[in-house]
């Protein structure tokens, strides 16, 4: 039995005082830090920490990083044994449930996820309404948005029914939404679901279908489309979750609060960096100009794009695995020779001080674009694949945040460093 107390004891040198805070699973309580003041009526002391790089907000069991070890797990499982024996669907259905279903669960949850793949004929008419060069993730914000009006019934928030209804909606939708875009931005009509096909198959058949009566997905593609989706499936409480989370906190439907989260993940910083991946190493151009970019990334002219992590201070397992899927899709449409850009990029970066000191390693996004691209899907396509298959992460969290007895609405504190109160001055007088 050790004789250490889980607790922390800070001294106040303002005032002598000292207090003694408990440590709950490697942890303190911020709210414990209140009690600490100089004067009897001070507000407390509050943690200040941008961007929240050291604060955990919530307490989850859905996904489990190391980013020393280069660890993922969802709701226990090795990422690497999920996309080698699983399916995206039955992935979503353990980070929303928590296990892996039973065959009959498993086959109820593929039953339903097919036959809510359509979206309401009206929906059509946002499409048609955009741009011909619309970016599809913009029309994918909106029109998730937009799926809230349909259903009124999503503000059913505390019915466990109703939850169930919009998670499988949104799921099923997801790529109908994002395949509509795409047809819409090449001028091409929509390619209906094809409920006899797969999940993963029936996307592709949305996206490519022209003439033929049926379209038949090609196994390999299905396979790495679907292993894909299962790679981007969670990532804890990365910046597009916490969106999700905390537009869920104030009680919005779970379309309002995907569309937010869909917006977040749209940045380069976060998911938009598959695209801007793409664009960096058309840039390039060809190997010889690699030493060349890795001096300006160094002198910080630019970011290296797919490189770095908030957590991952190692190898992002996600990136191996993305990168291992290239030869089985390569065999299929042919290779893509910006990989040959992208692997001399990491061999230097990986031997070269200024990335191994700061820790930067290759992330998901540095190889999924090059993959993406070699199956035809355009550049402006990548964020809507990543948000394809965060939907089911995003909505895990945000039913466990809704659960949770310990949430309420998010609404962070703020050290307020602006102008004292002053009297308001008449135009001509300023
Ligand atoms: C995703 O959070 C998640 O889990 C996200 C995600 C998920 O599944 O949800 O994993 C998906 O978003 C992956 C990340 C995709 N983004 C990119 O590839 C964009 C390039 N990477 C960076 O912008 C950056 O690495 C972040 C945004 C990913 C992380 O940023 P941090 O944690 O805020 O780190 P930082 O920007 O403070 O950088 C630390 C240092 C800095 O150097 P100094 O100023 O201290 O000298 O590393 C440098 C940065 O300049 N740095 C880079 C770099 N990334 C960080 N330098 C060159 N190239 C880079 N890519």
């Amino acid at each position: 039995m050790s004789n250490t107390k889980d607790t922390l004891t800070i001294t106040d040198n303002r005032t002598g005082k000292t207090y003694e805070l408990p440590v709950e699973d490697g942890a303190v309580r911020a709210m414990d830090l209140r009690q600490i003041k100089v004067e009897e009526g001070d507000f407390g002391l509050l943690a200040y920490d941008p961007a929240f790089k050291n604060t955990a907000n919530v307490r989850s069991e859905v996904t489990y990083i190391d980013g020393d070890a280069g660890i993922l797990r969802y709701r226990g499982y090795p990422i690497e044994q999920l996309a080698e024996h699983s399916s995206f669907l039955e992935v979503a259905y353990l980070l929303i449930h928590g296990e892996l279903p039973t065959t009959d669960e498993h086959d109820a949850w593929v039953h339903d996820i097919t036959h809510h793949t359509f979206i309401h004929e009206n929906i059509k008419q946002f499409m048609d309404g955009f741009h011909h060069d619309a970016h599809p993730m913009g029309m994918l914000v909106s029109t998730v948005g937009a799926l809230s009006t349909f259903y009124p019934e999503a503000k059913g928030i505390d019915d466990p029914a109703a939850r169930h209804q919009q998670i499988v909606r949104l799921i099923a939708k997801f790529p109908t939404l994002a395949a509509f875009a795409y047809r819409h931005s090449i001028g091409m009509r929509y390619s209906y679901p094809d409920n006899d096909l797969s999940f993963s198959g029936n996307f592709l058949n949305m996206m490519w279908k022209t003439t033929e009566l049926k379209y038949e997905p090609d196994p390999i593609l299905e396979k790495a489309m679907d292993t894909l989706l299962i790679l981007h499936a969670d990532h804890e409480q990365n910046c597009s979750t916490t969106t999700m989370r905390a537009i869920g906190s104030s009680d919005a439907d779970p379309y309002s609060a995907a569309a937010g989260a869909s917006a977040a993940l749209y940045g380069p910083k976060h998911g938009g960096a598959n695209e801007a991946v793409l664009r960096m190493l058309e840039e390039i151009g060809s190997v010889d100009q690699v030493p060349a970019y890795i001096k300006k990334a160094k002198d910080g002219e630019f970011r290296l794009m797919g490189f770095g992590h908030r957590v991952y201070k190692n190898y992002d397992p996600r990136a191996k695995m993305v990168q291992g899927l290239a030869p089985q899709v390569f065999e299929v449409t042919g290779k893509n020779p910006l990989i040959d850009i992208a692997q001399e990029l990491e061999r230097i970066a990986l031997e070269d001080d200024y990335f191994v000191e700061r820790k930067l390693y290759p992330n998901v996004d540095f190889y999924s674009g090059i993959i993406y691209q070699a199956m035809g899907f355009p550049t402006s396509m990548f964020p809507v694949l990543f948000a394809m298959g965060r939907i089911p992460g995003w909505l895990a969290h945000w039913q466990e945040n809704l659960l949770d007895s310990e949430q309420a609405i998010v609404r962070p504190r703020q050290l307020f460093v602006g102008a004292d109160e002053r009297d308001y001055v008449q135009p001509e007088d300023r």
